[in-house]
């Protein structure tokens, strides 16, 4: 089996680090090229180093890491302490990275390596899509060279930022705009399959009983983060938004999907950043995206469960 090439865009954020795990744990299937970060879920200032802590516990200390945009093109950063915490990885204690930070700008290693890629490259993006929409204007030849863009982004139902709105795309409308219009294949993965992947306390102890620093890390994550959604939503444990996308590209046949159109809200204050989705083809607007709309929970969470023991391996 040829491993899938693949770049992490990310802004982590507790749901990003696991989704990191997830992505480092079978490199004979995912070939991660380098992990770019971006402002959202905390400041680029802490997404960039978050990225470094991550990839040390997770013993890929060779992997680079590019920081990109500090802020969304056109409005103020919006971001999300109140449930990641100030440090963005609140729950647990990582020592100060060592692994160096490239000096590289995140847009340009996107141009770059896409550029010269035979087109065979995802980019899985996790957070606000500043990087990659900065990228497109600035390189708008890239486009023909990403193979797929598997995004954690949007809403078909409710928001969580707003009541319309995901928080990813509320972030950076204008950017998902772009990325949403660049016709690049993209797969949607939005907060109504996130929502079904919730942490359990059965599936976090399953997590917990491998008893090593990664699993501990993982399991101090998800307890800090998921105080909020649980008394948001009344969910029994946190919905694990980012790893989902990983998973889509470990484990396809865990999703099902349709192709729509979809389009952002970029003007109305009370709607911004809502994701439309013309489920049933009423705009006659030809699909720009694979929609998933289910994931096979207990599947993702043996999957995930299986990844931290991997990573745990001596
Ligand atoms: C998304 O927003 C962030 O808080 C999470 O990391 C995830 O990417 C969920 O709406
Ligand atoms: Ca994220």
């Amino acid at each position: 089996m040829v491993a899938k090439a693949i770049v992490i865009d990310c802004d982590p954020g507790a749901d990003d680090a696991i989704a990191l795990f997830l992505a480092l744990a079978f490199p004979e299937q995912l070939n991660v090229l380098g992990i770019t970060t971006v402002a959202g879920n905390v400041p680029l200032s802490l997404t960039q180093k978050n990225a470094r802590c991550l990839c040390e516990l997770a013993g890929r200390a060779d992997l680079p890491i590019y920081a990109g945009c500090s802020r969304p093109l056109l409005r103020p950063l919006i971001t999300a302490e109140d449930v990641h915490g100030k440090t963005g990885l609140d729950g647990i204690s990582l020592p100060e990275p060592q692994m160096p930070l490239q000096s590289q700008h995140a847009v340009d290693f996107l141009i770059e390596t896409f550029t010269r890629s035979t087109g065979n490259i995802t980019l899985a993006t996790l957070g606000p899509l500043t990087n990659l929409a900065v990228a497109i204007v600035k390189q708008p030849a890239i486009c023909q060279h990403i193979h797929e863009i598997v995004m954690m982004g949007g809403a078909l139902t409710q928001g969580n930022i707003t009541p319309s709105a995901e928080f990813n795309l509320y972030v950076d409308p204008q950017a998902a705009q772009i990325v949403l219009t660049a016709g690049i294949p993209l797969t949607m993965v939005s907060l109504d399959v996130t929502h079904q992947a919730i942490a359990t306390p059965e599936r976090l102890r399953a997590i917990r009983a491998i008893n090593s620093p990664i699993s501990a890390a993982t399991v101090g994550l998800l307890d800090h983060y998921g105080v909020y959604d649980m008394q948001r939503y009344g969910f029994s444990g946190p919905p694990l938004h980012d790893p989902c996308v990983i998973a889509y590209l470990l484990q396809p046949d865990f999703f099902t999907s349709y192709q729509a159109y979809v389009a952002v809200e970029t003007t109305s204050e009370l709607t911004m950043g809502r994701t439309v989705v013309d489920r049933w083809h009423v705009t006659n607007q030809p699909p720009n995206a694979n929609v998933v709309e289910s994931i096979e929970a207990d599947g993702f969470y043996q999957l995930l469960t299986h990844a931290i023991a991997k990573l745990s391996e001596p």
